[in-house]
């Protein structure tokens, strides 16, 4: 008996032994789409000092990945070109197609994020859109460039890097759709592009940063307090076309002009970017009632990139029936109502939205 214990305890002993031996396996590394849609990250120069007059939009998808051979030890890549724009030319008609493209890949569940590279003018735009209609905790990340691929030191490689560790990560989720340029992480509702040519053009300049990416790492400091993804109301499942929304700046002597084109043109919301805290010029303000009364859904937003427009404050925008931006840009402002309007055109419903998102 003794002798068959033995044997058998010397079996066991070789095993964990040669078990023990073998090198523990690599951690899987989670699973990243790369949706590429064009823009300076993409872009190239004639020369190595082209950072301006370049051709956006040229590189595709493999060559974005194949510059960055480092994104293979935070990720495994797929890539899919969805686009190839530069972003001024980008359209509700993209945000729908993109959206639908996002969620796609985070139902399944080969993917825990995806990262979009995407032209920096319009950038803010699409990521808060997807930050209203994506139906996902799982991490969405926007990434541009300010210099072309071609350019020296050019920013696009390490903010790609940046971008598809940050989607990697664990604790990004649950956070929102992001903007990571810079090294700086920021929330889709809050960030600008609030200088023409520099790397650190992307800012939060009142909320601030949600936090930093150190050697591929994120390192977060705040969270955002709207609404956001999996928490909205918003469903573009069933909806074809957003709703028409337009944008009026208001400056001094601007009249009554655009917003008469606007109502002409058929839209059903109007973003009126007025001075100081949304006022309203007396013959803007008549065009704006006479918006109204047709229906269209008005909203006091404000030219200053700081603050927010007082409701009541510079109108009676109970009287009026006019909604107030909150905080947002004015162009942040049309990708909220054009959403509201695919749900309603009450007013005191959408005022609601623009308090919770
Ligand atoms: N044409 C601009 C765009 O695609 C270039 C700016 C950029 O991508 O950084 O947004």
């Amino acid at each position: 008996m003794n002798a068959r214990l033995i044997r058998f305890a010397a079996w066991i002993l070789a095993m964990a032994s040669s078990v023990a031996a073998q090198p523990a396996p690599e951690p899987r590394l989670p699973n990243v789409t790369l949706l590429a849609t064009g823009g300076t990250i993409a872009g190239t120069g004639t020369t190595s000092t082209t950072t301006v007059g370049y051709k956006a939009a040229t590189l595709g998808v493999d060559a974005l990945v194949a510059a960055v051979p480092e994104l293979a030890k935070v990720a495994r890549v797929t890539g899919e070109q969805v686009f190839q724009i530069a972003s001024e030319n980008m359209t509700p008609a993209h945000w729908l197609q993109l959206a639908r493209r996002v969620s796609e890949l985070l139902a399944r569940d080969d993917v825990n994020g995806v990262v979009i590279t995407h032209g920096t003018d319009t950038l803010e735009e699409t990521a808060y859109f997807l930050d209203l209609v994506v139906k996902s905790p799982k991490p969405v990340v926007l990434v541009g460039a300010m210099r072309p691929s071609t350019s020296i030191s050019a920013d696009g490689p390490m903010n790609l890097y940046n971008a598809v560790a940050l989607a990697a990560s664990s604790d990004a989720a649950g956070r929102g759709v992001m903007v990571c340029l810079n090294d700086q992480i920021n929330a889709a509702r809050d960030v600008t592009k609030t200088d023409t040519a520099t790397l650190d053009t992307f800012r939060a300049p009142e909320l601030g940063l949600l936090g930093v990416m150190e050697a591929g790492h994120p390192i977060f400091y705040r969270a955002s307090t709207r609404a956001h993804t999996s928490a909205t109301e918003f469903d573009i499942g069933a909806v074809k076309e957003l709703p028409k929304v337009g944008i009026v700046l208001a400056y001094a002597g601007s009249g009554r002009l655009a917003i008469d084109a606007m109502i002409a043109a058929g839209v059903k919301g109007i973003v009126h970017a007025g001075t100081g805290n949304g006022s309203l010029a007396i013959d803007a303000k008549a065009a704006l009632v006479e918006a109204r009364s047709k229906g269209i859904v008005v909203v006091r937003a404000s030219r200053v990139p700081g603050g927010a427009v007082a409701r009541n404050g510079e109108a009676d925008d109970d009287a009026l029936d006019f909604v107030v931006a909150d905080n947002l840009s004015p162009q942040k402002a049309r990708v909220l109502l054009s959403l509201a309007l695919t749900r309603t055109v009450d007013t005191r419903e959408i005022q609601r939205m623009f308090w919770r998102y």
